[in-house]
């Protein structure tokens, strides 16, 4: 067809950073990359181990998503050519379907001149994820504070503080957030809202002023992470006691299972650390990987193409991890 080809890379996120319960993100330097053209068939290309077992067909996310986007701007949706690689771990509870979300959207509306701003894609795509933690994170990138009531998602973005760094300990099984939802009780008491509200207006403060010591007290939790803990043994000491061995602050990441530290930059405690929050995993049973990573400040970006021929592997060759 000649159409033109966009290719967008989008970053990973965490959610909740502990008591921000459906309201903090962050973005982490681990990418997918979308590449789309229109086409006179639809056809959908993945790559990478980490999108083993997604969908090729028209049920695809990405897929779905750019039809919404085509839709909203008043376009009739085209067959599209979707290649697609990612190295951010399927339903850990590192924002991977945000990512499709984000990436899709971003790529359709860069195929039609980008009719709908970043706030039109901001507010689709906390419609269709419910809460706007991970999808606000990959949009903005760096540190995001949103609330969506179901009608409207608004935000502020702070900047990550750039001594900031975030060991990801990655158990092997995957939790779907359906299931990591399910376990979550209908109401909370008073006194465990208070908790939360004042824990994470200190933990917005701490990170929007850079103190870092206050973080600690700060990342804790009573309205998810205790009900999420049984899903993933070995989490609760580690939320105990990472803090003394040099975590800044600890989290389950997102639904989970994926455990989360938030290290100074040069903090000589990193391998320690490291260690004993993979060793408490692999005592009760759960084999896990450590990625070190840092906030990643920039959200999904459309990138300049070599040429209209590369490949998606020409354009992102030295950026993946693979
Ligand atoms: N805030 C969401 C949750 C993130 O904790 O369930 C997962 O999508």
């Amino acid at each position: 067809m000649g159409e033109r080809k966009v290719l967008v890379k989008v970053p990973a996120s965490t959610a909740n950073l502990g008591p921000g319960f459906d309201t903090l993100g962050m973005a982490l330097n681990l990418f997918a990359w979308i590449e789309m053209s229109m086409s006179e068939q639809t056809r959908i290309h993945l790559h990478g181990d980490q999108l083993k077992g997604v969908t090729d067909t028209k049920s695809n996310l990405v897929y779905q998503v750019a039809r919404e986007v085509f839709t909203a701007a008043g376009e009739a949706p085209p067959e599209l050519e979707i290649t697609m690689y990612s190295d951010i771990p399927l339903a850990r509870g590192l924002g991977s379907s945000a990512t499709a979300i984000i990436g899709g959207m971003v790529a359709a509306n860069a195929l039609i001149g980008n009719k709908l701003s970043k706030d039109e894609l901001f507010q689709l795509s906390s419609r269709l994820e419910k809460h706007p933690d991970n999808v606000g994170a990959s949009l903005f990138g760096g540190i995001v504070v949103a609330y969506w009531d179901g009608n409207r998602a608004e935000y502020i973005r702070i900047e990550p503080d750039p001594r900031l760094e975030v060991l990801a300990v990655i158990p092997e099984f995957h939790l779907e957030t359906e299931k990591a939802r399910g376990v979550l009780p209908k109401q909370v008491s008073m006194s465990d809202a208070v908790f939360n509200v004042s824990h994470s207006s200190l933990l917005v403060v701490a990170l929007s002023t850079g103190n870092l010591r206050m973080i600690r007290h700060a990342m804790q939790d009573k309205l998810h992470q205790p009900y999420r803990s049984s899903l993933i043994p070995g989490m609760d000491a580690i939320l105990r006691e990472a803090a003394d061995y040099g975590a800044l602050g600890v989290a389950l990441s997102g639904a989970g299972p994926t455990l989360l530290a938030l290290v100074e930059a040069g903090s000589g405690h990193k391998e320690a650390l490291a260690r004993f929050m993979s060793e408490t995993l692999n005592r009760n049973g759960i084999a896990s990987r450590t990625l070190w990573l840092k906030p990643c400040p920039d959200g999904a970006q459309v990138l300049t193409q070599g040429s209209e021929n590369s490949t998606l592997f020409e354009n992102i060759e030295g950026e993946i991890r693979a």
